[in-house]
This record gives structure tokens, sequence and C-alpha cells, in this order.
């Protein structure tokens, strides 16, 4: 067999993701999702940490299970070393580095933020991969960045948030409104059926390519403060149009930077990824974008949105092929350079 097995793991913060890919195939693609975090409206370390520990084995045992192979046959272990929750990441990291000394096969670190833009080179008959150089959009509940797509492995950041991630914008929103966590795919599903014009918000001003969400999310606050005082009802009455018209600004705030750095860079080809790009009304204007701007898009499967370890696979396989192994001496990272 000539093919190439990667076992890949994702621990980087609530979710324990397994995958094994045959090449740049996915042969299956396992999330233990931890419910614990949602009675208290946010990712507890240390609760997360706790969870992988419990999750790690039979994720992985079924993600084996399911793409039918046995350990002996994979070719390298691939693990999240960050960002992340140190925590979160120690648990994936360990049980990759145990592993891989006792199949004796390679190690491979992968960036978390690269592997949800690579998660375009996973092959699937529905979608077209990017062509390098492209643009990606990282939006998720940790991040916002523009970046610049070089190759698998050179990325330039051309801009990023300066305070709050997009995915906390949606869920602070949401928090507000009195959802659980996380609430992002929630204010979707109301945005749907509300009307996006029937609130004002006033977008930040942010120089260059920079994004700044964390002034929504207060005037957010006091918006509804204060028609509450009016109207005790107000958010109830009001549900599918407030988050209509949060996501709406929100859109505007990403397309807005997004043809800034289509001007700037002179390149038509953009990707979005991470947790965010899950939501409905972004997928819908970036794919409008196509014929509006005469752009490219490339909007990755559902599954391959939030956070999986199929994309950290996508990157092991790259990884494997230029043969970019990790020691056991390879060290997790809460934060790492791009
Ligand atoms: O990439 P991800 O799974 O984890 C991080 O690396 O952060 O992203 C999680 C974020 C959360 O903020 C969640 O609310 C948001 O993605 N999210 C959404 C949707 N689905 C997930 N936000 C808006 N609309 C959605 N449909
Ligand atoms: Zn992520």
């Amino acid at each position: 067999d000539t093919n190439t097995y990667i076992l890949a793991i994702e621990s980087s913060c609530d979710d324990t993701g397994a995958a094994v890919l045959c090449n740049d195939t996915v042969l299956s693609n396992e999330v233990a999702k931890q419910e614990i975090h949602e009675i208290y409206g946010g990712v507890i370390p240390e609760l997360a940490s706790r969870a992988h520990q419990q999750n790690i084995v039979p994720v992985i045992d079924v993600a084996l299970k399911k793409a039918g192979i046995t350990k002996n046959q994979l070719s390298a272990i691939a693990f999240t070393q960050g960002p992340g929750l140190m925590g979160s990441l120690l648990v994936g990291s360990s049980f990759a580095k145990s592993l891989s000394m006792a199949l004796n096969i390679p190690l491979i670190a992968v960036n978390h933020m690269h592997a949800h833009i690579l998660a375009h080179f996973i092959d699937e008959e529905s979608y077209s991969k990017p062509e390098f150089p492209f643009l990606a959009l990282t939006i998720s509940g940790g991040h916002t960045q523009i970046v610049k797509v070089i190759s698998f492995f050179e990325m330039e950041i051309l801009g990023e948030t300066t305070d709050d991630a997009v995915g906390e914008a949606f869920d602070k929103t949401a928090k507000i409104l009195g959802f659980p966590y996380p609430g992002g795919p929630l204010i979707d599903k109301h945005a749907a059926l509300g009307n996006p014009k029937a609130f004002a918000f006033t977008k930040p001003k942010v120089p260059g390519l920079n994004f700044s969400f964390s002034g929504l999310k207060t005037q957010i606050m006091y918006f509804i403060q204060k028609n509450q005082k009016e109207n005790p009802d107000f958010i109830q009455e009001n549900l599918n149009d407030i988050c209509a018209s949060v996501q709406n600004t929100i859109i505007t705030i990403l397309l807005d930077k997004l043809k800034m750095a289509v001007e700037e860079t002179g390149i038509h080809q953009v990707a979005i990824g991470g947790g965010v790009s899950a939501n409905s009304g972004i997928r819908k204007t970036l794919k409008e974008a196509e014929t509006k701007y005469g752009w490219k898009t490339f909007i990755p499967k559902f599954e391959y949105t939030t956070d999986n370890a199929a994309m950290i696979g996508i990157v092991g396989y790259y990884k494997f092929l230029e043969k970019h192994f990790s020691n056991q001496e390879v060290v997790s990272k809460a934060r790492i350079p791009f």
C-alpha cells in the first residue's frame, strides 16, 4: 500500500476531534462536543482539559474504526500544536507524542489557523480548490484575520482584529439576548427570519485591514438596555430582527475589509474558514460576491468550518510529503507566530 494514512488530533479548545485521512481524502472525521460549557456561557479551560482526557481515547478509536484502519497501518500522527488553550492542547499533544513513539512513526505539529485555511485542500467532489496566491478570511471564536496565502507553508497576515474576534461578537450578542453558549448558530437561525435593516448599528472605524468588534458588543448592549427600559418584552418581540440586524452589520464589516484586501493585492480569489464561516448569511454574501465583484469565492463544507480534525489531517498530509516532522521535544503553544 503506497498510500499515506494520517491520524489527526484536534484539541485546541472545547471539541475533541480525531480524523483519518488517506492522502488528501477524509476517511473519518469525528468530534466529541463538550456540552458542559453551555451552562457557564463560555469555555471553562479546566473543564475543557478534563473532558478532552475523557474523550480522546474513544474518539480516536471510533475514527480508526470508521476509517477501517488499524493503528499499524498509520503513516504519521498529526496534532494541533496551537494556538489554543494550553490544558486542552496538552491532552492532544501528549497523546500524539506517545502514539508516534509507540508506533515508531513521524509526529507532525500543525498550526490550527493554517488548518482552518488549508481545509480547502481536502479532496471533495463538491468543490474546487483555490490556487496560490489567494486571500483567506479566517473567522472563529478566537480569531479574525485576512491572510495572504502564498503557498501551503507561506502565509502573511494582512489584517486582524485589535480586540474581540468576530465569533465573540456573535457569542456575546447571543449572551445578551439570553441564548446558551455558543450562540453564534442561534443568531444565524433567527437572523434568517428577520429584517436585516430593522435596526442600524454603527460600524467601527479601524484603519487598514484590521478589525475591531468590542465596540459593537457594547453598542448592542446599550441598545438592548435602552429599549428594554421602555418595553420589557423588547427582546422577545424583536428577536429575529435584532439577530438579522446584528448579523448584517457584522457581514458588512467583513465584506468591506475583504473588498479592500482584494483591491490592495489584486488577488481575486477569496476563501473563508473558521467556525463563523458556517454562518449562512456570510456564505450567501460571499457566494453573491462572485458575480457582484468578479471574485472566485471558496466556501468549505459545513463540517470543515468549525473545529475539526480533518483540517489538521490535510496539513499533516502536506507536511508529510515535505517531511516536515517534529520530534518529541515539540511544545504546545497557546499563541503561535503565523
Ligand atoms: O473555529 P471554531 O469552531 O473554534 C475556534 O477556533 O474558535 O469557531 C467557533 C465560533 C463560535 O464563536 C461560534 O459561535 C461560531 O464559531 N459559529 C457561528 C456559527 N457556527 C459557529 N457563528 C455564526 N453563525 C454560525 N452559523
Ligand atoms: Zn478554530
